[in-house]
């Protein structure tokens, strides 16, 4: 397995080391204030192009500054709890969302739920989760993986790891935690030399 720059885990035991990515699009015309990594941009463009997602399937939320996920998490908390908040969203320097590699997508149908959008596994979200992997993307957070992930199930949140790493995560159906341990520790040298060099 070659490690590359897309594949860092980002998680309640692996605070964010990096700074703010450099280079954060849009993720379409149509949401210019939504924002993801170059790379991952052109991978879920191509990827909504191949299924003919056209409007149906919206971005909900994509990069988040730090300051950014304090806000969403310090609001939850007031208005949703302390399980529901810990279930749903991470801790601030704990989200992959302030990698600029996530991405939550809803179905474009009534009222779209910021946290928790609906994202099914039929039908066009269906065709995307089919397609996603080909394209670098995996479903990050599946269900009865809670305890390994420290997140509850979130359909609509997916992550871009690149190819074939993508592939193998989700022929395995593994988890970014699962696969990332079982790689070979002189590859993950390589995030140690890169947290390294930014400092
Ligand atoms: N909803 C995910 C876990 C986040 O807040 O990063
Ligand atoms: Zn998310």
């Amino acid at each position: 397995m070659t490690m590359n720059e897309y594949l860092i885990l980002v998680n309640a035991e692996h605070p964010l080391k990096s700074t703010e990515p450099t280079d954060l699009v849009s993720v379409c015309a149509e949401y210019p204030d939504i924002l993801i990594r170059r790379e991952a941009q052109s991978a879920l463009s191509a990827l909504l192009l191949a299924i003919g997602s056209g409007d149906q399937i919206v971005p909900v939320s994509g990069y988040r500054s730090r300051a950014e996920q304090v806000e969403i998490y310090e609001s939850s908390l007031k208005e949703n709890g302390l399980e529901f908040t810990r279930k749903y969203v991470a801790l601030p320097g704990c989200s992959e969302h302030e990698t600029g590699l996530a991405i939550d997508l809803a179905l474009n149908e009534g009222e779209i739920d910021f946290i928790c959008p609906d994202f099914p596994y039929d039908g066009i979200c269906g065709d995307f989760r089919k397609a996603a992997a080909d394209f670098g993307f995996i479903e990050r957070y599946p269900k009865g993986k809670e305890s390994v992930t420290g997140i509850g199930h979130e359909p609509w949140h997916f992550r871009y790891v690149g190819c074939p790493h993508a592939r193998t995560i989700t022929e395995l159906a593994l988890t970014l935690e699962e696969y990332i341990s079982s790689c070979p520790d002189k590859e993950k040298d390589y995030e140690k030399d890169k947290a390294l060099s930014r400092n």
